[in-house]
């Protein structure tokens, strides 16, 4: 049996050039070796995200931005969080087995907390139960269909330690194996993907390069990335320049060579180099952009697609509940 790979996608803004490479590639290449899960977390969204127009639009682009990318549903199970009640089953049961200290130790918990003290508000101000019982949901996430791998950032290995410190208790208490332990696969392929201005390619930065605007957007954005004050005549080194890092990205090897050696020779401007960048960015994302256009606009089809991916998902999410109630007495 194939091993299984999980990841949830939290629809909060849209994709950029830094979501593409750090986490929907690796995810992808992932889906051809281990049977894929990958959903769109949208209850963990709702934390945040209260306005329901934006939070539509949020969910659908995700949707069409993984499609688009190229997910196969033929292989991967392509879901919403919001259509699996057992996960939501799941996450009350393992409630009772998580310690409201974990909790109190979760990084955006506590980020929350010492922004509050911080400005000398209430300790409590604009923390919802959501925001606090966050990893629980993760955990009945990943837990429910036998997650080895979660593909993730960085910035989520604690709940993925949370969910492993949560499957354990349950395992413990009933002295088997009830819920698999899963392991957390940080993706560091790729070196960090420069933003607009020289620091990493970041939402909170304001400085990502979207992945589906339209052509013209994508170039004015290019042509806007920050640049030393370099002549046109002299050489420049490739290696220390962030349009090169972002062509690296998207150019063969052999236009790599090419290009670093131009860079190295002189006599070629900033400008030129971001027309280069332009270039290879466009030619690999302008398919993708029009499929990303017809998945988003069409609705009925979107809806469709992850409703096919929740059928087959359900099947194996309520096996474990029923086993779990079993072993638990709620029969
Ligand atoms: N918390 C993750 C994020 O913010 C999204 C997520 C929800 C997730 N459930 C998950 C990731 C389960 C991996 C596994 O990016």
């Amino acid at each position: 049996m194939k091993k299984v790979s999980l990841t949830g996608i939290k629809p909060t803004g849209s994709l950029h050039i830094g979501n593409y490479f750090g986490a929907i590639k690796p995810a992808l290449d992932l889906s051809q070796t281990y049977d894929a899960r990958y959903f769109i977390a949208d209850y963990h969204a709702l934390n945040s995200l209260k306005d329901p127009a934006e939070l539509d639009i949020c969910i659908r682009e995700v949707a069409a931005g993984w499609l688009a990318a190229g997910l196969d549903t033929e292989k991967v199970f392509f879901y919403r969080q919001s259509s699996i009640p057992e996960v939501f089953e799941l996450t009350t049961m393992l409630m009772a087995f998580t310690a409201k200290g974990l909790m109190n130790r979760a990084h955006a918990y506590k980020a929350a907390l010492q922004e509050n003290q911080a400005k000398g508000d209430d300790h409590d101000a604009g923390i919802n139960m959501g925001l606090f019982t966050y990893p629980v949901l993760m955990a009945a996430d990943i837990l429910l269909f036998n997650s080895d791998a979660v593909p993730v950032g960085r910035d989520q290995v604690q709940h993925i330690e949370m969910a492993q410190d949560i499957a354990q208790a349950v395992n413990a208490n009933y002295k088997e194996e009830v819920l698999k332990v899963p392991q957390a696969v940080v993706t560091e392929s790729v070196a960090v993907v420069p933003g607009l201005d020289g620091r990493k390619m970041s939402k909170s930065y304001n400085n990502t390069i979207p992945l589906f605007i339209p052509e013209e957007q994508l170039h004015k954005l290019i042509m806007r990335i920050v640049t030393n004050s370099q002549a046109v005549e002299e050489p420049k080194d490739p290696d220390t320049s962030q349009i090169f890092l972002l062509y690296k990205l998207f150019a063969s090897q052999q236009e790599q060579d090419d290009l670093a050696k131009r860079y190295r020779a002189g006599g070629m401007g900033w400008g030129e180099a971001k027309k280069e960048l332009f270039r290879v960015v466009n030619r690999e994302l302008s398919p993708m952009r029009e499929k990303f256009n017809a998945y988003f606009n069409d609705r009925k089809e979107l809806a469709r697609i992850l409703e096919a991916g929740a059928d087959k998902a359900r099947a194996i999410a309520a096996d474990t509940l029923k086993r779990f109630r079993k072993i638990a007495g709620i029969d």
